[in-house]
C-alpha cells in the first residue's frame, strides 16, 4: 500500500512545500517513489495558489531541489486521505489537531522534529518566512535531516 504524507505549516510557501520536494527528491533517488504520495499545505489560506517563496525557491534549488508546489490550505479531506500528517510547529500542531475530525485522524498528526536527528535541542521547524538567508539554510537542513529520518521509518516499517 502507498504511504501518503502530507507536510503542513503556516503558509505553505516555504516549509511544507520544501519539505515535499525534498522527500520527493529524496524517494526518487531511491527509486521507490511508486510506494508513496507526497503533498502539503498550509493551516493559513492567505497565500493560495501561489509557488513557494522565492527565497526557498533558490535556496532549495542550489541544493538541487526543484520547488513547483502550489500553495493550498489544509481541508478536513486531508485526515482521510493522508497516513501522516507531519506539522512543522506547535501553532501548527495544535491547529491541525483543532480541524481533525476524529479521534484516528487525530492519531496521524506528528512533528517535523520527531524524525530529526541531527538537532536535538530544537523543539521546531523555525518559520523562516520574516528571517534573513541563514534561516532558510537552517530550515533547509533541518527538513533533509527530518525528511531522511521519514523514508528510514516507513521503509523500515513495510
Ligand atoms: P511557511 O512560512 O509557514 O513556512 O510557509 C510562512 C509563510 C507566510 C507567512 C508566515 C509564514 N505569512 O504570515 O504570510
Amino acid at each position: 500500500m502507498k504511504k501518503r504524507i502530507l507536510f503542513v505549516c503556516l503558509g505553505n510557501i516555504c516549509r511544507s512545500p520544501a519539505a515535499e520536494g525534498i522527500l520527493r527528491s529524496m524517494v526518487e533517488n531511491e527509486g521507490v517513489q511508486e510506494r508513496f504520495e507526497i503533498d502539503s499545505a498550509g493551516t493559513y489560506g492567505g497565500h493560495r495558489g501561489q509557488l513557494p517563496d522565492p527565497r526557498m525557491r533558490s535556496a532549495a534549488a542550489r541544493r538541487g531541489y526543484a520547488l513547483t508546489h502550489h500553495a493550498r490550505q489544509v481541508s478536513e479531506e486531508d485526515f482521510d486521505h493522508f497516513d501522516l500528517i507531519v506539522a512543522m510547529d506547535d501553532m501548527n500542531y495544535e491547529t491541525l489537531h483543532r480541524l481533525a475530525p476524529s479521534r484516528e485522524a487525530a492519531g496521524k498528526i506528528c512533528r517535523m522534529v520527531e524524525f530529526c536527528s541531527r538537532f536535538p535541542d530544537r523543539t521546531y521547524v523555525p518559520d523562516p518566512y520574516y528571517e534573513g538567508h541563514e534561516g532558510f539554510e537552517l530550515v533547509l537542513d533541518m527538513l533533509e535531516d527530518g525528511c531522511r529520518g521519514i523514508l528510514e521509518r516507513l521503509t523500515t516499517e513495510e
